[in-house]
């Protein structure tokens, strides 16, 4: 059976446990980490089935076969080399840190030399098995429009840098317009989803992103637009903020499970 080990025991982490000790995923969950010991031990405490250990990542890539980032994009610069070099496949969720290259390339090089695989989830987006088919011909444009509740977008570097007070919005606002490459760098907590979009189709500079903040909304509502070769397409999703935490979306937690469901299971369905 797939073993598996966990960093970040957040809102998507748990998820993640979860859906192992239920059996959703057909998987044996045998470590877990994160920073705050806390909510790694409380986090233990609270299956059926599994038993996992608390496991430093040196530890933990002895262990498995698969190490899911579910953390932070700094955590993706710590742990991913690491668990590549052991022959660990990987998950990333924090994938707004694979904008830069040079982190991204050390990670291509390191999977091709070990055979590793590294999985990245489609996440809080819908439309990525259309971007894939079609960036085998040629993609013109590609543009992602988010729109969060002010609420969502607290603690956003972009936010703080500019002095927004984001509780005197009171109509919907474009905050940021810009390529993908800064975007992650403005609003790395709300836009991973950008990033996804950006390794799935033409790249961090080329891919367009605005960000709004929108105090009419309760949702997270990502609009893309795709023109290429083979026409155009165009896909919204209205997400449910997870209640733990109003900067994740449910369905990428969701995305995540259903990524190591496809993983460990014999039927691979979609592009
Ligand atoms: N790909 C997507 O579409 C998508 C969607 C939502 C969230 N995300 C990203 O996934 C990650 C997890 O999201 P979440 O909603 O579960 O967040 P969360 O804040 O609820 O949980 C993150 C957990 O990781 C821990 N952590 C952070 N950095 C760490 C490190 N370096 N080492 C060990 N532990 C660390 C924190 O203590 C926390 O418990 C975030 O980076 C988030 O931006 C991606």
């Amino acid at each position: 059976m797939l073993r598996i080990g966990v960093i970040g025991c957040g809102t998507i982490g748990k998820g993640i446990c979860k859906a192992i000790d239920d059996g959703a995923v057909k998987a044996e969950l045998v470590a877990v980490y994160d920073r705050n010991t806390c909510d790694a031990e409380k986090l233990k405490g609270q299956f059926n089935r599994c038993k996992p250990e608390f496991m430093e990542i040196a530890e933990m890539v002895q262990n498995i076969d698969l190490l899911v980032e579910c953390a932070s994009q700094e955590a993706v610069y710590d742990v991913v080399p690491l668990a590549l070099i052991s022959k660990c496949d990987v998950m990333i969720l924090s994938v707004g840190a694979l904008a830069d290259e040079e982190l991204r390339r050390r990670i291509e090089d390191l999977a091709t030399e070990n055979s590793c695989k590294v999985y990245i989830p489609s996440g809080a987006i819908v439309g990525l098995d259309g971007l894939k088919s079609a960036s085998i011909g040629e993609i013109y444009s590609a543009t992602i429009t988010t729109r969060k509740p002010p609420r969502g977008l607290v603690g956003a570097p972009f936010v703080i840098r500019n002095n927004i007070d984001l509780d005197r919005i009171n109509a919907p606002t474009v905050l940021f317009e810009g390529p993908a490459s800064e975007a992650v760098k403005a609003f790395p907590a709300n836009v991973n989803v950008a990033a996804t979009l950006s390794v799935a189709g033409i790249g961090f500079e080329k891919t367009e992103v605005r960000v709004i903040a929108d105090p009419t909304i309760t949702r997270n509502i990502h609009e893309i637009t795709v023109v290429g070769s083979f026409g155009e397409f165009a896909t919204k999703v209205e997400n449910v903020p997870s209640p733990s935490n109003p900067k994740s979306s449910y369905l990428a937690q969701l995305s995540a499970i259903a990524t190591l469901k496809k993983i460990s299971s014999p039927f691979q369905i979609g592009t």
